[in-house]
């Protein structure tokens, strides 16, 4: 399943990470939500396939370890979101559709 283009309405903002915000419901090891929201990352669906790092243009992302979880041990965290031009590319490429650009 993809990551739900509506986040913003079915889910909260349970807490900020390295600067972004996180959508819950969060419980770890298992549910790890949503990172940032301009570059919305699933967490429960990315299955570190990498991709995304390798596209985009402004390197947005960096690994962050996630052990326990059933997906993948580290997932795309979206820690430069704000340096998004916007490409599209990773949300393009990404396997599971795991990601959604949503331009302010
Ligand atoms: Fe994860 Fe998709 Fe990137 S699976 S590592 S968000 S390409
Ligand atoms: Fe990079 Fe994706 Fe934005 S590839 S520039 S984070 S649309
Ligand atoms: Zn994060």
């Amino acid at each position: 399943m993809a990551i739900d283009p509506n986040f913003q309405s079915n889910r909260k903002v349970v807490s900020k990470h390295e600067g972004h915000d996180v959508w819950g419901p969060v419980e770890p090891p298992e549910v790890l939500g949503i990172h940032g929201t301009v570059v919305a990352v699933d967490f429960d669906i990315c299955i570190a396939d990498g991709i995304c790092f390798d596209v985009c243009p402004v390197d947005v992302f960096k690994w962050l370890d996630t052990p326990g979880h059933s997906k993948s041990e580290k997932k795309a965290d979206p820690v430069n979101e704000q340096d998004c031009i916007y490409c599209l590319a990773c949300e393009t490429q990404c396997p599971v559709e795991a990601i959604k650009i949503i331009q302010p």
